[in-house]
Formats: C-alpha cells, sequence, structure tokens
C-alpha cells in the first residue's frame, strides 16, 4: 500500500474572547471526531491548531480591556485551551501565532512570495482617523456593506453575507473607536498578486470535486466575478514586521500570517517530539491529505487566498479537503457575545458532560444549513435518545451480566469470532444473525458516514444500532432464562458500541470499555474489530454503574437565568407590564407619516433626527435611536408615529412624538404600512 497520512486542522481561532458552543461545531469538535476515527482506522494523522493572535481582532479588544494585545491573548489562550481539555479536543499540538518560530516562518513566506515575483509594493489612500490620530485597518472601520447595504458592518468582513471588504470599500464609514469621520490618506502597502492565480485557482477548484459544496461553489462564484489583488500589509502596531527596508512600522496582515500557524504548529509539534524534521512529511509530497475545518465565514480564506499564497510560495502542498459548517444560532436567534446571547463553552461545562454536550451539537450539526441551539431540546435529546438508547441498552445488558451471570460473559458458541462465518451458523436463529449483521453493518456504515463528512448520520447510525440492540433484548427476554447466546452476543455489541463511541463521545467510550473489564484504552483499538465479536465466552466484566446522567428541567431553568442574559431581562420585562384597557389604549394617537428628511444627532452616536410628514397634522421633528439605518436611506420610506406624545427634548434636540419599531437583538427595525398610504392617516 503507498504511504499516505493526513493532517487535520481546525481554524486557529482569535485569541481576543472565550469559545462558545457556536465554536465547538463549526470546527472543532467536527474535526475531532475526523481525526479520532482516522487514529483507530492506523492511519498516520495529525490534529494541529493554535490561536489567531494578530490583527485588530486582538487589538480592538486590547482597546477595550485596557491592556496590552500580549495581555489580550495570552489571557485567551489559557481560557481556550482549558475550555478545549474540558471538551476533550484531542489535538495533537495547540500553539499560537505570536510564538517566535511563527514570526520567522511567516517573515520566510513573505520573502518568498516577493522574491518570486507574487508581491508588489503600491501607496493608495486608506481610511484615517484624524482625532484618533491613526489608520483604520479592518475592524477600526464601520460602515454600509457595498454588496448587501446592511449598516454597521466592519471593515474586513461583511457578516451579513460574508463578503470580504477593504475598509475603504464601506460606505458611510466611521471610526469604531470614536465613531469619527474618517479622511483618506495616503500609505504604503504590499499587495498579493492574487489575480495573477486566477486560472490556477480555477482549475484546482474544478478538480477538487470532493469539497461541500458550499466552499466549492464559493470559490468558483468568487473566481468567476474576478480576483483582485489584496493588500497583505497593515498600518497597526500590533503583528509580525513586514520583513523589508523600507517597511517600519507595517505588519503582516493577519490573514496572510494566520494560516501559516497551521505549518508553524506542525513545526512545534515536531520540536516537541524531539523530531525536528518530523513535520515535513505532513507538509509536503503527494502521500498527505490536508483537511481544513472551518466556520462557514472562513470559507474565502481557505478556498482561495490561502491556496494562492502556498500556489505561490511553491515549498507546501495545498489542501485536500474543506470541511466548513454553518452557523449556530441559539433559542431562535443569532448568537451575539456582546449581549450575551451565548452559551459559552466554559459555562455549559461547568453544569454538564462534556460527552452530552458533544452528543447533542453532533446531532444538531449545521452540516447543510443553520441550526438552532436550544437547552430544551438538549436535555430532550440527551435524555431520550443518548440515555435511552445508547445508556439503556449498555446498561441493561451489563447489568444483566453482573446480577444473573456472576459478572460472566455466558458461553455462546466456541467456535463464533467471525461475524460472516457466524450469519451463516444454522444453529443461529434470524434475530440473532440480525443482530451480528447489525454489529458488523454499523461498523462500516459509520465509518463510511464520517468519511464523507455526514457526522450527524454517523451518530445516528451509531444510535441505530444500540436501538436495534435494544429491540433484540427485548424480543429475547433474557430474563425468563435460555439466555446464553443474547447476553453473549449483547456484550459483544456493547464492545463494538465502545469502539464505534470513541471519535463522538470520548468520555463514556472509555468507561464502557473499563466497565467491560477489556485490556488497554479503547483509544487503541482498531476501528474494523468494532465488526468482530471478539469478547470470548467466560470472560468476567468490571463494576457497573450508569453512563450518563440525565438532565433535570431545573438544571436546563437555572442554566438559563444564571447563564442568559437577554432572556433574564426578557422575562421581567414580560412581568413587568401590567394590562391595561382600552380607554387607555385609545388615548394614543397613531397615525401613518412618511419620512422625509433624516440626518444624525449632533450629540448622540445612537440617534436621528428625522423631519415626518404627519399629512393634515403637518411635519413633525422625531428623534429616534435608529443609528443603524444609514440617514440617506430613509427619506420616503412610511411609519407609523405616536402623534400626541408630549414634545420632549432627547440629548438638546426637541422630539414632537414617537416613531414605532420592533426590537430584533437590540437593533431597531422600523414599522410600516403593508401598502402605500397617505401621510396622517389614523391607526384603528
Ligand atoms: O475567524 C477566525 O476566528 C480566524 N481567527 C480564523 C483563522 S483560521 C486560520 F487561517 F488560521
Ligand atoms: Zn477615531
Amino acid at each position: 500500500m503507498p504511504e499516505r497520512r493526513y493532517l487535520v486542522t481546525a481554524a486557529l481561532p482569535y485569541a481576543n474572547g472565550p469559545l462558545h458552543v457556536g465554536h465547538a461545531i463549526g470546527a472543532y469538535i467536527p474535526a475531532d471526531v475526523y481525526t479520532r476515527y482516522l487514529r483507530l482506522k492506523g492511519e498516520d494523522v495529525l490534529y494541529i491548531c493554535g490561536t489567531d493572535e494578530h490583527g485588530t481582532p486582538i487589538t480592538v479588544t486590547a482597546d477595550a480591556e485596557g491592556v496590552s494585545p500580549k495581555d489580550v491573548v495570552d489571557k485567551y489562550h489559557r481560557i481556550q485551551e482549558d475550555a478545549f481539555k474540558k471538551l476533550n479536543i484531542s489535538f495533537d499540538n495547540f500553539s499560537g501565532t505570536a510564538r517566535p518560530a511563527h514570526y520567522k516562518l511567516s517573515q520566510e513566506f513573505f520573502t518568498r512570495v516577493l522574491e518570486k515575483g507574487f508581491v508588489y509594493e503600491k501607496t493608495v489612500e486608506r481610511p484615517y482617523c484624524p482625532s484618533c490620530k491613526k489608520f483604520l485597518p479592518d475592524r477600526y472601520v464601520k460602515g454600509i456593506c457595498p454588496a448587501c447595504e446592511s449598516p454597521d458592518q466592519r471593515g474586513d468582513q461583511c457578516e451579513a453575507c460574508g463578503r470580504q471588504l477593504e475598509p475603504h470599500e464601506l460606505k458611510n464609514a466611521y471610526c469604531s473607536i470614536c465613531k469619527g469621520k474618517p479622511e483618506m490618506r495616503q500609505t504604503k502597502h504590499w499587495f498579493f498578486k492574487l489575480s495573477s492565480l486566477s486560472g490556477r485557482l480555477n482549475e484546482w477548484v474544478i478538480k477538487n470535486t470532493q469539497w461541500p459544496s458550499n466552499a466549492r461553489n464559493f470559490a468558483l462564484g468568487w473566481i468567476k466575478e474576478g480576483l483582485e489583488d489584496r493588500a497583505i500589509t497593515r498600518d497597526i502596531n500590533w503583528g509580525i514586521p513586514v520583513p523589508l527596508k523600507g517597511a517600519e512600522g507595517k505588519v503582516l496582515y493577519v490573514w496572510f500570517d494566520a494560516p501559516i500557524g497551521y505549518i508553524s504548529s506542525t513545526m512545534e509539534w515536531a520540536v516537541n517530539k524531539g523530531k525536528p524534521d518530523a513535520w515535513k512529511k505532513y507538509w509536503t509530497g503527494e502521500e498527505t491529505k490536508i483537511v481544513h475545518f472551518i466556520g462557514k465565514d472562513n470559507i474565502p480564506f481557505h478556498t482561495i487566498i490561502w491556496p494562492a499564497v502556498l500556489m505561490a510560495e511553491g515549498s507546501y502542498s495545498l489542501p485536500w479537503q474543506i470541511a466548513s459548517n454553518e452557523f449556530l444560532n441559539l433559542e431562535g436567534r443569532k448568537m451575539s457575545t456582546s449581549r450575551g446571547w451565548v452559551v459559552w463553552l466554559h459555562d455549559i461545562l461547568n453544569e454538564f458532560d462534556s460527552d452530552a454536550l458533544r452528543y447533542y451539537l453532533i446531532s444538531i450539526a449545521p452540516e447543510t444549513s443553520d441550526a438552532d441551539f436550544n437547552l430544551n431540546e438538549f436535555k430532550d435529546k440527551v435524555n431520550n435518545e443518548l440515555i435511552a438508547t445508547l445508556g439503556n441498552f449498555i446498561n441493561r445488558t451489563l447489568t444483566f451480566i453482573q446480577n444473573k451471570k456472576g459478572g460472566v460473559v455466558p458461553n455462546g458458541n466456541p467456535e463464533w469470532g467471525d461475524p460472516k462465518k457466524l450469519e451463516k451458523d444454522d444453529s443461529l436463529s434470524p434475530d440473532d444473525k440480525a443482530i451480528v449483521h447489525t454489529l458488523y453493518g454499523s461498523m462500516l456504515s459509520v465509518g463510511s458516514e464520517i468519511e464523507k463528512l455526514k457526522l450527524k448520520h454517523a451518530l445516528e447510525a451509531l444510535l441505530h444500532s444500540a436501538q436495534q440492540g435494544n429491540i433484540y433484548f427485548q424480543k429475547k427476554e433474557p430474563w425468563k432464562g435460555d439466555n446464553d447466546t443474547t447476553i453473549f452476543l449483547c456484550a459483544n455489541l456493547c464492545r463494538s458500541l465502545a469502539i464505534m463511541m470513541h471519535p463522538f463521545l470520548p468520555d463514556s467510550a472509555e468507561k464502557v470499555w473499563k466497565m467491560l473489564n477489556l485490556e488497554g484504552s479503547v483509544k487503541d483499538q482498531h476501528w474494523e474489530s468494532a465488526g468482530m465479536l471478539a469478547i470470548k465466552p467466560g470472560h468476567k466484566i468490571g463494576a457497573v454503574e450508569p453512563l450518563y446522567r440525565q438532565i433535570e428541567d431545573v438544571q436546563i431553568d437555572n442554566f438559563k437565568s444564571k447563564y442568559l442574559r437577554i432572556a433574564q431581562e426578557k422575562k421581567t420585562e414580560v412581568e413587568k407590564m401590567a394590562e391595561i384597557d382600552y380607554e387607555e389604549f385609545k388615548k394614543m394617537d397613531l397615525r401613518t407619516g412618511i419620512i422625509r428628511e433624516a440626518k444624525p444627532h449632533p450629540n448622540a452616536d445612537k440617534l436621528l433626527v428625522l423631519q415626518v410628514d404627519l399629512g393634515p397634522l403637518g411635519m413633525r421633528q422625531l428623534v429616534g435611536g435608529i443609528r443603524n439605518y444609514p440617514a440617506e436611506s430613509l427619506a420616503g420610506k412610511q411609519v407609523i408615529v405616536i402623534a400626541n406624545l408630549k414634545p420632549a427634548k432627547i440629548r438638546g434636540v426637541e422630539s414632537q412624538g414617537m416613531l414605532l419599531a420592533a426590537d430584533e437583538s437590540g437593533s431597531p427595525v422600523l414599522l410600516t404600512t403593508d401598502k402605500k398610504i397617505e401621510a396622517g392617516a389614523k391607526i384603528l
């Protein structure tokens, strides 16, 4: 067999905050399942990661926390590493991009692509904030996305449509520190000739038919749209210095150095192993399959820009597979870390078992479309699927052996061992043969689903085989006597399940292995042996204990009130609102209006001053907290106004009424009418 190996990576998380459940299922758990499976298959595989420690995500956090960027990355590297450990993510190496070896490698990369003619210098105009006295790269500038018109998007990428942006492309840009209007100033940067690689990239992506469709379609679409050269340097004071005379004060763009972190982390692994050259075979040559697990928002960089840089540099292998998940929402809403609408890994792992969380997240993995994390569903799936099916089968089998068989696996048929022969054994009943078939067949089907990166299906196939076990056990009624064959087969199915559980549920797989009193660790078994009847008659099992803990309603309620901040606020709001009668409601004069003009409020960032036409009631000046709408987009918009609200001064400007809007995660959405209607019409 020709040599073959895998290098699995998961996107390097920015070390600028803790990790949440969306991160976990976006890349780290899927890559972990895949890697653990490959290890069981006996493949040569490394799982590589580390924190992404440069760029404006770090400096913006440092500004906000009033500490240095180095303090930020040290703190969050620790917090993230700890969460990954609790979640049993089995990295072979977890590095960080602020380490000296990574600096050296990134600077070498830059120099090589420059020497090979893929980088050129150009003076360009970039946003500069005169009051903060600095250039505003990436996340320092916000504004309207030129592609989808979403307001308040950051200068590096639009979160709404996923488009890669340059800060100067934003419309109505403002400085994210002081909210002031930036001016354009000249500055020198180094550009990567992405355009020149368009043909090669196109050919390569077309060849990569193994990619999931979201990655492939995005890449092909972007190439077709036209790839433009991109600046790979920035004007900020935190990052890897550009290794050139005349480039003092400039650093490499974070997205230039971050993926190089996959290589430098592999090099670090090799040094720690005491074999400094051992990384080479994973990054050069044809035999290694490089698999990048990433979240959806990282698709552009991993399908186009990173491969292009690798092509230009020329000494390393290109990725083979890009596994990218869609987004995870929380209880029907987009997660928002700033508003506390998020389930942090460290919180949930403090209250619940890691395998319970892994089970739930994999069972809802956003593989082909966005998914929703729901705490009640978490409880239901853990109790009704994981415990009631998988836990139950293992528990009832082992308890039976312990209580009724003196802890010894009974003697079924001494010749047993190979399931394919057994299926033809006439002394077995059709039900016995079916369970032997389940044991062998699920090893194949779970494995093939994992290889296809269909982890949800793979987990379903695993649960299905436990379910078949339950049906078999129930039907054979071993408590009525004459049960040696049944219990022998069920004990072997437990062993087989333990091996197949290992990629998904490593803690409980090991627990089953111990309860079965089998030698070594489950992680050292061979995947194919899950299809064998390897427990011999007469084998003595170990002490039996419940595999999982049932989740109670009260635990979920407590978790929500302790950790979900918005949920709590909302609850008290609802409780506070008293009933009113119709007479009180009728006192409100609600009218349709048409916005004629909108301007920023002179003294408040979040407010606009509007001139609203109320038809027969005349023109009204209203102050509204709707700065999420670009002022120039509002003229002509039909709105609903409380026309008889007492005028009041809001931050020094009179407001003669009130505009109605609905709250979408803290962002107002204007109410309007179902069809065009004249201004001033009464709302019934
Ligand atoms: O989106 C992110 O969190 C980035 N830090 C991912 C980087 S992946 C890689 F290229 F390093
Ligand atoms: Zn500013």
